[in-house]
């Protein structure tokens, strides 16, 4: 192997880093705990179709790579692979069984497709039990799962319930004795005698909210596991499941100063944030946010890192800003630190303000800069008479100004009308997401990445 520089270590691992945080299907920790005991287990997945099921099975199979199968009742393994073309890359052939009982599952139009699939024929439970049982005997801690089980338990006619609930029962037992792991998907949502017999239930969920779907697993039960989140955020973008763990802004050791990210072509101003500048085109002049302070702290500390790293100017226009000033300043250019400033709008009257700006915009060498307002503390201030004539000024004199409100009432809603941007941001399941109403975007969870020892945001759509 060729010898590698340093820095291009360095940037491999960081890539990987990147990799692993965000192109990787995560699974909820608890569930991971659940199954790494030597024990054999059951989990009941429930959840209405489009839920997200099977792609949570094959996300989790892929991650305990190797050990397992997952039998494919309803559809069959070419749909499977079209649906979900990871797979290929990702999960083994022998994994995959197609136990759809469809007459075209021949070993010709599997190869012909080039994967290698079983197909799994069955006429009867206890048939289907063995096949199964043959294909993971000499597995260590084999993990099964029937996608789904209702399909199973039709395709045979064991409808009679007294004799279903028998067989699942000895099946529950059955998996505990041989330390295999059971994961039954159904598609059933009430409570049925499996619910008791498992050892564990987790429900996968998509509602919609204002025209966007937000996804969330709830862990019911796992036994001899703690839930430490019973409830969480996930999406299936590129088809692969991925739950997002609640949010602690990391202390970062060793702060760099990161290349500062150009405006996007337009007329809009670089957030500071790649995948925001994609999709919003950068902010316009005012730019109103409704948000939960967590998450609108992280859009403003990008904003302003960047405006200052690219030699322009940051005012903050209240003293409780003051810690998330001091907060940037190791990721800013020594000879830039200067360009940034408190201009108090609670402490000062208009002339005050006014002769400030001019002083501040004296100093500094660009045309470009960022205005930040707190509506909420200026409403309790009374002070809205002077911000909303200070607002258009600093406009014209080429301020990017942002609002923020936590509430769409007084100063926010009488600012929308001039506002180019408006996003919502919101803490959902502990997690910062965020959309935009102008433009309008899908809903995004924004991932907070310090492995570059500078704060970078991600955004993942909910999907
Ligand atoms: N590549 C993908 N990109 C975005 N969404 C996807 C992708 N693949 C699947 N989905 C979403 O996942 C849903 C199906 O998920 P699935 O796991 O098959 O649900 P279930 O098994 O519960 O019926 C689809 O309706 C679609 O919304
Ligand atoms: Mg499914």
């Amino acid at each position: 192997m060729e010898m590698d520089t340093e820095a291009e270590i360095e940037n491999e691992l960081a890539i990987e880093e990147i990799l692993k945080e965000f192109a990787r299907p995560v699974i909820p920790a608890e569930i991971i705990k659940f199954f790494a005991d030597d024990q054999g287990k059951t989990l009941l997945v429930k959840g209405t179709p489009g839920s997200g099921k099977t792609a949570f099975a094959l996300s989790l199979l892929r991650s305990m790579k190797g050990t397992g199968v997952y039998l494919s009742t309803r559809v069959d393994s070419a749909t499977l692979h079209e649906q979900y073309p990871w797979i290929r890359e990702e999960i083994p052939g022998e994994n995959i069984v197609d136990a759809t009982q469809s007459e075209s599952v021949s070993s010709q139009s599997s190869k012909a497709r080039g994967a290698v699939i079983k197909a799994l024929k069955y006429t009867d439970v206890p048939e289907f039990l063995k096949s199964v049982y043959t294909k993971t005997e000499d597995l260590r801690k084999p993990i099964v799962i029937i996608d789904s089980w209702d399909a199973v338990v039709s395709h045979t006619g064991y409808n009679n319930p007294g004799e279903r609930e028998k067989l699942e029962n000895q099946l529950c037992n059955f998996a505990r004795r041989t330390k295999t792991r059971v994961i039954f998907i159904v598609e059933y949502m009430d409570l049925k005698p499996l619910d008791y017999f498992t050892d564990g239930i987790i429900v996968t969920e998509g509602e919609i909210e204002e025209e966007r779907r937000i996804r969330t697993m709830t862990l019911q039960k796992l036994r001899g596991c703690a839930i430490r989140h019973p409830s969480y955020l996930f999406s299936l973008h590129n088809g692969m499941f991925k739950c997002f763990s609640d949010f602690r802004p990391a202390k970062i050791e060793n702060p760099k100063v990161p290349a500062p990210i150009p405006d996007v072509n337009g007329p809009g101003v670089t957030t500071g944030i790649k995948d925001l500048d994609a999709l919003i085109r950068g902010y316009g002049s005012f730019n109103l946010f409704k948000a939960d302070y967590a998450p609108y702290e992280l859009l403003m500390q990008a904003a302003s890192i960047n405006s200052l790293n690219l030699g322009r100017g940051v005012v903050f226009t209240s003293s409780k800003q003051l810690r998330l000033k001091n907060k940037i300043l190791p990721f800013v250019e020594p000879r830039y630190q200067e360009n940034v400033t408190v201009i108090d709008v609670h402490k000062t009257d208009i002339n005050e303000f006014n002769k400030n700006i001019s002083d501040f915009n004296e100093r500094l060498s660009g045309e470009k800069k960022m205005a930040f307002f707190n509506f909420d503390e200026v409403e309790r201030d009374n002070k809205e008479e002077m911000v909303k004539e200070l607002i258009p000024a600093l406009m014209k004199d080429k301020f990017t100004v942002f609002g923020s409100t936590s509430e769409e009432k007084g100063m926010g809603r009488e600012m929308e009308p001039i506002a180019s941007v408006f996003i919502l941001l919101e803490m959902i399941s502990g997690v910062p997401c965020m959309y935009g109403k102008m433009p309008m975007t899908e809903i995004y969870v924004m991932q907070l990445s310090t492995a570059n020892r500078f704060p970078e945001i991600k955004l993942t759509p909910i999907v």
